[in-house]
């Protein structure tokens, strides 16, 4: 039986989600609801049917499940405002960054499924990396909360020590990808194709790459050999990259975002 969902949150990531939910048909328009304080740039949320209030208290009253999505800062005084009717019959997934399990258990003083699950934004279109653990939660809320994800793309089931490890190479992986098409484009344009057109090939041919991978389960080097001939342009162009520190910059470049999340 479908539940009735609260966002609380809804910034980049929460209306990402509601977005998500939707076009799954995971939930019904009318069986989720959004908050944020200012309400107006929810309104296309609003229009296609889900409930957007500033009102956190009535929205987790109403729902089964609660998705917190906003600012690590903003965690205390938002649980602080809901823990009273954050039963122990209700769902609770936090999609904060750096906020534990037990910090969140030390605010609601309640023994409620709590799951942490880190998204990424790909979430809008289904397309989602989802590292989740959870606490307190049985065998049919696990289930429910891995096919609520699921439904937005994959899911992997991890320890909460490898949360800040899941942020950076999950959601911060995102803008790692997206650097690598920038660049690619650029030399596509270097080498004679329209910025539309270099777009489109340097895109797709990130996608393709990532789908033989996950629909073959190849190491990348299986698929890489396949591509260079000897003496030809694909190792050409590869070793130079190589030589310019390629793979070690994208290598310290994951441990510095990695350094920077476990320190602060
Ligand atoms: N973006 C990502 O790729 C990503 C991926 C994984 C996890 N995360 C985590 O997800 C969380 C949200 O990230 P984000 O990028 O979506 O941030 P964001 O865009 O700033 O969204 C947070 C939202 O919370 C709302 N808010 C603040 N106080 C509130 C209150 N008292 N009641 C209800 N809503 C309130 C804010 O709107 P108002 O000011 O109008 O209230 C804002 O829209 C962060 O902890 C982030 O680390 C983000």
């Amino acid at each position: 039986m479908s539940k009735n969902i609260a966002i609380i949150g809804g910034g980049n990531l929460g209306s990402a989600i509601a977005e998500g939910l939707l076009k799954s048909k995971f939930n019904k328009a009318s069986e989720i609801t959004i908050t944020k304080r200012n309400t107006a740039t929810l309104h296309v949320l609003k229009d296609r049917g889900i409930t957007v209030t500033a009102n956190n208290v009535e929205a987790v009253q109403q729902s089964d499940v609660i998705i917190l999505a906003v600012k690590p800062f903003q965690v205390a005084d938002i649980l602080s405002e809901i823990k009273n009717d954050l039963t122990k019959n209700k769902v609770f997934i936090s999609v904060v960054t750096g906020v534990l399990i037990s910090e969140i258990e030390a605010i609601i003083q309640q023994k409620l499924p709590l799951f942490r699950a880190m998204p990424n934004t790909a979430i809008a279109i289904q397309q989602s990396m989802t590292c989740i653990c959870s606490k307190h939660a049985t065998v049919k809320e696990i289930d429910y909360v891995n096919d609520l994800f699921d439904k937005l793309g994959s899911v992997v089931t991890i320890d909460e020590k490898l949360m800040e490890a899941a942020t950076i190479l999950g959601a911060c992986g995102i803008a790692y990808a997206l650097r690598f098409i920038r660049a690619n484009i650029q030399g596509g344009i270097e080498i004679g194709f329209d910025a539309a057109t270099a777009s489109l090939i340097a895109a797709q041919t990130v996608k393709g790459s990532a789908e033989l991978l996950i629909q073959t389960g190849r190491h990348p080097e299986q698929e890489i050999d396949k591509v260079t001939t000897p003496k030809g342009c694909t190792i050409a162009g590869l070793n130079e990259m190589e030589h310019r520190g390629f793979s070690s910059s994208l290598i310290r470049g994951v441990v510095a975002s990695y350094n920077k999340i476990a320190k602060d």
